[in-house]
């Protein structure tokens, strides 16, 4: 790579709910983009409301060192969306502007954003502005369209699976019926792996349709069946009575169907806490130095993507807006059935 070339400046942000990975991801695009390329780096604060109000830091190689292990994000992240009130909100219709105008003041050359759909979306429409954009994805949900897997998830899966398999000794102690609430919003990728690696008996996910009696039916006959104690998995998405979490709505059924002792979890916040397992951090690093990459390249308005395990683009135009859900015909799901794994759809 010829880097006698101008030097190129980029800034990057991170965008949406936060994830274990994120420090890994900036450190991956930074470093290669300042020791290889010799660019220089600017990081946003706050994900887009840094790029909307010119608040950002310098980031120097010195400063992405000791970060790879760190969770959160060094940069702040927000869930700003500048184009969302455009519609409905007159005194936010020059977000899109500031941003193109802070663009261009600052002399830069790429903004690399990294995020989840939303930010992606936003990505995209900045991009049709004619920003040059790169996405990287990141999320716990492990929903973004167009990658086989987002940084974060892994980390998420351990955590929700270490909680599963906690539930386990005490569910046995008192024979009960456990519920364990998993985040994932629509998806239920996070509450599908950790369900099946936990030895959950029954996992509820937004993508299956899920009856009730069905799911009592399953926990009465593993009674009979002298398994004195069940673990249910249930995903944040399922439907439910939106005045309670989706736990407390399965628990207090399950409680008056079965009359078995019945106690809830909801894992919440501590699914996306602390430090990125090994795997999320590998993926972060390659998704962050081939971003770098694919800037040198002048491959704009692309998200980089991970398909059967070699690293790809595809166009932010095609990502944006759609969520990558779970099929009901995942080799996965039909396996874990024929195992006896309950998704509370068997009785209908
Ligand atoms: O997208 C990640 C996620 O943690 C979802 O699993 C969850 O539904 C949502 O973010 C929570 O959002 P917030 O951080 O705004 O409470």
């Amino acid at each position: 790579m010829d880097t006698s070339a101008k030097p190129k400046k980029i800034g990057i942000l991170t965008a949406g709910g936060d994830c274990p990975g994120l420090n890994a991801a900036i450190r991956g695009v930074g470093k290669t983009a300042i020791v290889e390329y010799g660019m220089q780096v600017i990081g946003f604060n706050a994900g887009f409301s840094g790029l909307i109000n010119n608040d950002y830091i310098e980031l120097k190689e010195s400063q992405l060192s000791g970060i790879l292990t760190l969770g959160g994000t060094i940069l702040g992240t927000s869930r700003e969306k500048p184009y969302k009130l455009v519609k409905d909100d007159n005194s936010d219709k020059h977000k899109p502007e500031k941003i193109i105008e802070n663009y261009k003041n600052l002399n830069l050359d790429c903004v690399v954003c990294i995020g989840g759909n939303g930010t992606m979306k936003t990505a995209s429409m900045l991009s049709k502005e004619g920003l040059n954009i790169i996405g990287i994805p990141k999320t716990i949900d492990n929903d973004v369209w167009g990658t086989d897997v987002t940084f974060g998830f892994d980390s998420a899966v351990q955590i929700a699976t270490d909680a599963i398999d906690r539930l386990h000794t005490t569910a046995n102690s008192h024979q009960r019926v456990m519920i364990i609430e998993i985040m994932g919003h629509h998806a239920g990728w996070l509450a599908l792996y950790s369900g099946l690696a936990g030895g959950g008996d029954i996992i509820l996910l937004p993508e299956l349709p899920h009856n009730i009696r069905s799911v009592c039916k399953n926990i009465e006959a593993r009674y009979e069946d002298n398994k004195p104690y069940s673990i249910v998995v249930v995903a944040e998405g399922i439907s439910h009575h939106k005045n309670k979490s989706a736990a407390s709505h399965i628990a207090q059924a399950i409680q008056t169907y079965t009359g078995i002792e019945t106690r809830e979890t909801v894992l919440g916040y501590i699914q996306r806490g602390g430090s990125p397992s090994p795997m999320d951090r590998i993926l972060a690093t390659r998704y962050g130095a081939f971003a770098a990459q694919c800037i040198a390249e002048g491959c704009f308005g692309s998200m980089v993507a991970i398909k059967q395990n070699e690293l790809t683009t595809i166009p932010l135009e095609e990502v944006g807006g759609k969520l990558r859900l779970v099929k009901s015909d995942l080799s996965l799901i039909k396996k874990a059935r024929k195992m006896g794994v309950s998704f509370g759809d068997e009785y209908l």
